[in-house]
């Protein structure tokens, strides 16, 4: 079968830099057409920055990687290094990238890629607020036919919040684009927090990363060293939620992921619970079902992926 055409919108931060290496390391099943960058965990000069630091490191500076919305929808920025450290992928040194950034927005380029694309043929992965994906909507709604699915990481059901007590981060900072993007009539595959506080960066596991060695799994190692240190002491748990790359790894393996197709409905006027997601896990309520809301993953075979598919990077 043929790889399935992908583009990754999101915002580096640790845990989207190891989606990035997961889908950089399985070009047997995912074609990357480009990496999108968008504000989020840091302002967009850094992660535009960021995500051609990962393509240096995996040795794939032949990717296309585009800067897009500095900023949401409506909304004005929130940042997060608090979380990600001031670099947002701290962790491992900062460089000057060889990838080089493209001169083209990354609005323009998803529309232009749709706009060109077989029906149903690319699929959508946004690791971010969902800014470039709404506003590329926005801007020609018909690009949606050549969407195969929308897989992404935002929202929260039984988790609760992560950012205000009732909202998940990416979904909080844009959750005027969330909405256009949930809503938007393709298939969405939904990771929130229900999902990703079950794949825990424990020390063993990040020692089973380290010890495969290679630059990739190294740079993943030491980046989920520092990610880990907020959420430990937040949680109290063993390890971080390595949030985005359950979004890639579903992708691979969905056999590892439980969903269930219900509605959500994103909370874009109450300045108490803004960004909420209201998951009608339960179908008490008659809306259409927009979204396939995953709650379970087997986070040993999860982590088995990310060691095998790491181990693929040469030295
Ligand atoms: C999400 O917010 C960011 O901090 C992470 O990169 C992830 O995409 C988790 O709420
Ligand atoms: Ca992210």
């Amino acid at each position: 079968m043929a790889p399935r055409k992908v583009i990754i919108d999101c915002d580096p931060g640790q845990d989207d830099a190891v989606a990035l290496f997961l889908a950089m390391a399985s070009p047997a099943e995912l074609d990357v057409l480009g990496i999108t960058t968008v504000a989020g965990n840091v302002p967009l000069e850094l992660t535009q920055r960021n995500a051609r630091m990962m393509c240096d490191i995996a040795g794939r500076t032949d990717l296309p990687v585009y800067a897009g919305c500095e900023k949401p929808l409506v909304r004005d920025a929130i940042t997060a290094e608090y979380i990600h450290g001031a670099t947002g992928i701290d962790g491992i040194d900062v460089f000057e990238p060889e990838t080089p950034l493209q001169a083209q927005h990354a609005v323009d380029f998803i529309v232009e890629t749709l706009r060109n694309a077989e029906t149903a043929s690319v699929t959508l992965i946004p690791t971010g607020p969902m800014t470039n994906i709404a506003a590329a909507i926005q801007r020609d709604p018909a690009i949606l036919d050549a969407v195969e699915r929308i897989v992404s990481m935002g929202g929260a059901m039984r988790e609760g919040g992560n950012r205000s007590p009732s909202a998940e981060f990416n979904v909080l900072v844009d959750p005027h684009a969330a909405d256009i993007v949930y809503r938007c009539g393709r298939p969405v595959t939904a990771m929130g927090l229900d999902v990703t506080h079950q794949v825990l960066s424990t020390r063993e596991r990040v020692m089973r990363i380290r010890n495969v060695g290679n630059a990739v799994a190294v740079a993943t190692a030491d980046m989920l060293s520092f990610f880990h240190r907020y959420d430990t002491r937040k949680y109290g748990s063993e390890g971080a939620p390595l949030h985005d790359p359950c979004t890639v790894a579903w992708l691979l393996r969905p056999d590892l992921f439980a969903t269930k197709a219900c509605n959500l409905s994103v909370e874009t006027g109450s300045a108490l619970t803004l960004g909420h997601t209201a998951v009608d896990f339960w179908h008490v309520t008659d809306r259409p079902h927009n979204i396939d809301w995953t709650y379970e993953v087997d986070a040993e075979g999860f982590y088995d992926l990310l060691v095998e598919k790491l181990a693929v990077f040469g030295d």
